[in-house]
């Protein structure tokens, strides 16, 4: 594995290629990313990965500062799995090398709503420096996992509405053994909070349940689920069930579904979602 800083030399080593398959990621490198990884290899070659913790995309209130960087370790693991050809690990001068003026706007309707509501500016910034990392790897194929699932909706509109040449692949949830969506975020979980935790994705899976079973009263399933979590100390930001396409309010008829959640554990902010 070839671990590139520069733009320049990124450019350099991938010329001529064109099967690239990419995987975008903040590092902090667990299991679910390196699923990613592997889907990539069994879409293209060769498997560039980027690890880049990008500012735009976090609010002054959130946790850039304090978002774990653990690049040794991550290089240590992508060595032992053998599943990335290059990872590109730019510094932010090296990315943002001039102020940032020209941003992605995502849509209103899918951009504004849930976690684009709760963190204002979140998905512009996501949308422009993946836009950006795009332009860098010109990749065929580029992974993302459906733990962010509002995220892979805005790239894959983001890529659609521009008529980029990359081609968008979703990747299933991984999960611990207890439920818990893996995420570099649970490191700031205490060993109660942990334990606590798989809770997010128990009510989740309860909606899938009761929606399975006839439920049909949307709002009323939302606020079981949410006064729930509160119950048991959590600080839920929303739990929608929403149409798979565009996140859209559902009508009775509506299908396929997914029900979506975040909610505050302690200071530690997790997101969780399932299909229906
Ligand atoms: P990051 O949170 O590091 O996630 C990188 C990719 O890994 C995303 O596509 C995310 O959905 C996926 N991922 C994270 N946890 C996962 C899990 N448990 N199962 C499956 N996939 C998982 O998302 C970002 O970084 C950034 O916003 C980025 C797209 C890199 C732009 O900065």
């Amino acid at each position: 594995m070839n671990v590139i800083q520069g733009v320049a030399e990124l450019r350099d080593a991938l010329r001529g290629q064109d099967r690239i398959a990419f995987v975008p990621t903040m590092g902090s490198l667990h299991a679910g990313h390196l699923a990613l990884m592997h889907k990539a290899r069994a879409h293209g070659a060769p498997v560039v990965a980027s690890i880049f913790v990008n500012p735009l995309q976090f609010g002054a209130n959130e946790d850039f500062d304090r978002y774990p960087r653990t690049l040794q370790d991550d290089i240590a693991a992508l060595r032992a799995q053998n599943v990335v050809d290059i990872l590109f690990a730019p510094t932010v001068p090296e990315m943002y090398p001039e102020p940032q003026g020209f941003r992605v706007q995502p849509p209103d309707g899918l951009g504004n709503i849930l976690e684009g509501e709760v963190r204002p500016g979140f998905f512009g910034g996501v949308a422009t420096v993946v836009l950006k990392l795009l332009s860098c790897v010109q990749p065929r194929v580029a992974v993302f996992g459906k733990k962010d699932y509002q995220q892979w909706l805005v790239v894959r509109a983001m890529c659609r509405q521009f008529a980029l040449p990359t081609e968008i692949v979703a990747c299933e949830t991984t999960r611990e053994p207890d439920g818990l969506a893996m995420s570099s975020r649970n490191r700031y979980l205490d060993a109660g909070e942990r334990a606590e935790a798989p809770r997010l994705y128990r009510e989740l899976a309860a909606l899938r349940e009761r929606i399975h079973a006839g439920a049909r009263d949307f709002p009323s399933l939302e606020a079981q689920a949410a006064n729930a979590l509160a119950a048991a100390g959590w600080q839920p930001e929303y739990v929608a069930i929403r149409r798979q396409a565009d996140l859209a309010r559902p009508g009775d008829e509506d299908a396929p579904l997914v029900a979506l959640a975040a909610a505050r554990l302690g200071t530690t902010r997790l997101i969780d979602n399932v299909e229906i």
